[in-house]
């Protein structure tokens, strides 16, 4: 809901439990007056009443307060807008309309002088408390050519507390989305992504509670998530006089991200905000059913339990091999068979064949066409994995078309994993790329694409182009733009994102993709502590996780039991990629008895609102549990216990402490209450243990 004041020149949005309320001043400054619990007009209008500190000394009297501070006058914090003309630096804005159109807000300004006009969007949807913000910035001049340097999506500014506390989930290949905090200090701190990609390093997410007071049930939480797959930035500043604010778009540096000829919008990507009062966890869950509602394309399908051969075949693919891995896995009950990397071009290692995406005649004589059918005929859906935005220069694309990849003529290339990126922001070769991928789709009964991206820009050059920084931004709209043809085209495939693992996991990826390749780390114990990262912001229904082999070759080499590494893969989406022709017939039997256990609990798993109860690397039991309307899915794990340490009981989450529960597995009653105070005991002992309970309410007394 939003509701305008009297003078037209305050605006309150309201969600389902909180507001955020901004004015105008006389001079047309626009401040910040609200962002936390549901407040009323008449609470705006006294926040209208309190004036901004006077100038003082060397202080701004604006920073802080503005929604969207730009270089330009009085001003000295970290400017979300940043524009070069020849004769112009920095802007000046008057405002021009407010359009309230249902739930959205827009806000109109214009800079006559620079030739500029600037919308600043907030939409917050019907029920929710994700409140989404962007901007557009328009050239209105008749000639001349303006630089943006910077145009941050939005500004999120705190209200004035003693002290912040700052949570981000920092990471590296094979070690994503480790949750760390810190205080908040004067100055200020970035992070983000210098790489073309959204990267390994960081996932687009702060969360700030005051004095550093929220638990994971209680207090307050500010939280904001970018929507953008390519470089990015996300600085927290703590300025002079004690305020917090947050500013972040796409780009990394302010060195250029775009030109703006007459005419020319750029549109930012959206930076969205949540506000809870019901601390980590609460602001999670609001994250979580936004994603679900507004953002993952079809998430209210569950996501099928797949099977991946890429550890266990590596490139060394050949149809009579898959198919015999098919057989084993549909016998376990997969329902999606993927043949990932190793079936095109003449890629029998990761030194050639990227680019040439038609299957290897050696190993797919006939295409991939008969594998896909059996595959169906198994019952299961088919997938390949496919990597479009690179090149192997040893390859027959390369060869072709040396000049479609970033570079920069008289330099030596980098090359990571022997490959060069595509420079998708030249039309010729986004069209190539779809038509490529399209007639795949259509070459063979395709239902699944697992989309890669295994390095990093570090030759942004784009020779004859006059300003190659665009490359950066458009790399990611021309991919935005593929994969919304291709989901338009083939509604019935879905799309998998992978960058090496976590290494393009962002809502503007998730909004065109239907799940997201985690980590390539796959042990079970590493695992845990990457999903309790990602669940900060992600449902776990985008989030694939694979049972595969122990020892775990492809990392640490942990040996785990069968039963820790289905129970950690099970809390999101299910899959096996272990070597099965290897497997023995008991693990096997094994494997299906917890794959039909996933399918029970799926729907609560996938779509019920999530609870973390303790870490994963704390002492004693963890646990994920999901509840999702009577029933309740507990995941709980123990990585160790010395001998006389008796781990305490789960407390469990979101049940009614007046009815009772019925566990499915064992049979025995629970009194909601009992479960809730005293907990669940759930028996794990010695080294990585875990545990699946079923609980359905059964009656209300
Ligand atoms: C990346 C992915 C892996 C696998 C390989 C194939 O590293 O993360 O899952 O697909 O590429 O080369």
């Amino acid at each position: 809901m939003i509701e305008t004041g009297n003078d037209g020149r305050t605006w309150l949005l309201t969600g389902r439990t909180s507001s955020y309320a901004l004015r105008l001043t006389d001079a047309d400054e626009l401040l910040h007056l609200h962002w936390g619990p549901r407040i009323t007009p008449a609470d705006v209008a006294e926040l209208a009443t309190i004036p901004l500190p006077g100038e003082r000394g060397f202080e701004s009297r604006l920073d802080g307060h503005e929604e969207y501070p730009v270089e330009g006058g009085p001003r000295f914090a970290e400017p979300a807008l940043i524009v070069r003309s020849e004769t112009v630096r920095g802007t000046e804005w008057t405002f021009g309309d407010a359009v309230v159109d249902g739930d959205e807000l827009r806000l109109g300004f214009r800079d006559d002088l620079a030739g500029l006009s600037l919308v600043l969007h907030y939409r917050l949807r019907e029920g929710h408390d994700v409140l989404e913000r962007w901007t557009d910035l328009t050239h209105t001049g008749r000639d001349g050519t303006l630089e943006v340097l910077r145009a941050d999506s939005a500004t999120w500014s705190l209200p004035l507390r003693d002290s912040w506390r700052l949570s981000q989930l920092h990471g590296r290949w094979g070690a994503e989305s480790v949750l760390v905090r810190s205080a908040v200090t004067y100055g200020g701190k970035t992070i983000g992504s210098r790489r073309g990609h959204t990267g390994h390093q960081h996932l687009p997410w702060v969360a700030l509670d005051p004095e550093g007071s929220a638990t994971e049930e209680h207090g307050e939480v500010f939280s904001c998530a970018l929507a953008w797959s390519g470089s990015w930035r996300i600085a927290t500043r703590q300025l002079p006089g004690g305020r917090v604010q947050i500013t972040g778009g796409c780009g990394h540096d302010d060195t250029g991200l775009v030109l703006l000829g007459p005419g020319d919008t750029f549109t930012t990507p959206v930076f969205a905000g949540v506000w809870s009062a019901e601390g980590f966890g609460g602001a999670s869950a609001a994250w979580h059913r936004w994603q679900l509602e507004h953002v993952v394309p079809r998430a209210d399908q569950d996501r099928p339990v797949l099977y991946n051969s890429w550890e266990a075949t590596g490139f060394d693919v050949g149809e009579a091999q898959q198919r015999a891995l098919a057989e084993r896995a549909a016998a376990i009950g997969a329902e999606l068979f993927v043949v990932d990397d190793g079936w095109f071009g003449t890629r029998t290692s990761d030194r050639s064949g990227l680019g040439d995406w038609t299957p290897n005649p050696d190993r797919f004589p006939d295409g991939l066409a008969p594998l896909a059918t059996a595959v169906h005929e198994l019952g299961m859906r088919f997938g390949i994995w496919v990597e479009p935005e690179m090149v192997n220069p040893d390859s027959d694309l390369y060869r072709r078309h040396p000049e479609w990849v970033q570079h920069v003529p008289g330099r030596v290339p980098a090359q990571f994993r022997n490959q060069l990126v595509l420079n998708l922001a030249r039309e010729d070769v986004a069209s190539y790329v779809e038509d490529q991928v399209h007639r795949l789709l259509e070459s063979a009964p395709i239902d699944y694409v697992k989309w890669d991206f295994n390095r990093c820009f570090t030759d942004p050059g784009w020779p004859g182009e006059p300003y190659p920084q665009r490359l950066w931004v458009d790399h990611v709209r021309a991919l935005y733009g593929i994969l919304d043809r291709l989901r338009a085209a083939h509604p019935e495939v879905a799309f998998e994102a992978c960058s090496g693992g976590g290494g393009r996991v962002d809502l503007g990826i998730l909004s065109r993709t239907d799940q997201v390749w985690t980590s390539d780390n796959t042990d079970p114990a590493d695992r845990l502590a990457i999903q309790y990262g990602f669940s900060q912001l992600h449902p776990a229904r985008v989030m694939a996780a694979w049972v595969t082999d122990s020892p775990n070759h492809q990392m640490n080499g942990r040996v785990s039991s069968l039963r820790f590494r289905f129970v950690s893969a099970m809390a999101g989406v299910l899959g096996v990629g272990g070597h099965l022709t290897r497997w023995s017939e008991e693990d096997l039997a094994e494997a299906r008895r917890w794959i039909d256990l996933y399918k029970s609990v799926r729907p609560v798993v996938q779509r019920g609102r999530l609870y973390r109860i303790g870490q994963p690397d704390g002492p004693g039991v963890s646990a994920v549990q999901y509840v999702l309307g009577d029933e309740t899915v507990v995941l709980a794990f123990l990585r160790s216990q010395r001998f006389g340490e008796e781990p305490a009981p789960l407390r469990l989450r979101g049940l009614d402490p007046g009815a009772t529960y019925v566990c499915r597995d064992s049979g025995r009653e629970h009194r909601g209450a009992v479960l809730a105070h005293h907990g669940l005991r759930t028996g794990l002992r010695g080294d990585l243990d875990a545990a699946v309970f079923r609980l359905r309410r059964a009656r209300t007394d």
